[in-house]
């Protein structure tokens, strides 16, 4: 096995890199990461830990019946919920996500799930 391909191995599954899109990323510091703040960006850096895997019954990432109850909801309700946090989950999931982000954060992980919330 050469030496590239243990690299390849052992890589992070997602980089700083690959959040924004750039490999250069690493050297540029926490600055870059609030500039480049996507709402895919935002899921990575505070809602992927419990809802990639679905840690305390969080609904996962992509999974439509977790979903699909949820986004009959409403975003509005979606969004009330995310800022108090509900059950395991802490208010805004832990972040300092402003309103608009964390609802363009619900939008995102529920468009990931094949679904959209009016
Ligand atoms: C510490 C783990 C954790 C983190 C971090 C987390 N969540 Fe959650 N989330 C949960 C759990 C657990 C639930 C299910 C709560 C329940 O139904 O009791 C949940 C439910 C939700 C729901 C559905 C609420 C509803 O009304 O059913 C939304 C929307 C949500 N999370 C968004 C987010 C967003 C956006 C982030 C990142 C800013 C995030 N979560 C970060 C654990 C987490």
């Amino acid at each position: 096995m050469s030496s590239n391909s243990v690299a390849e191995r052992i890589r992070p599954v997602v980089t700083l890199g690959d959040i924004l899109g750039s490999e250069d990323a690493p050297q540029m510091g926490s600055a870059a990461l609030a500039v480049a703040k996507t709402p895919e960006s935002m899921y990575q850096g505070a809602c992927m830990a419990c809802h990639s895997t679905g840690v305390a019954n969080a609904p996962k990432f992509g999974d439509k019946a977790a979903w699909e109850p949820r986004a009959a909801l409403g975003i509005n309700a979606l969004l009330q919920t995310a800022i108090t946090g509900k059950g395991a989950m802490p208010p805004k999931g832990g972040s300092a996500y402003s309103d608009e982000e964390l609802s363009s954060v619900i939008e995102y992980m529920l468009s990931e799930a094949g679904l959209a919330a009016n």
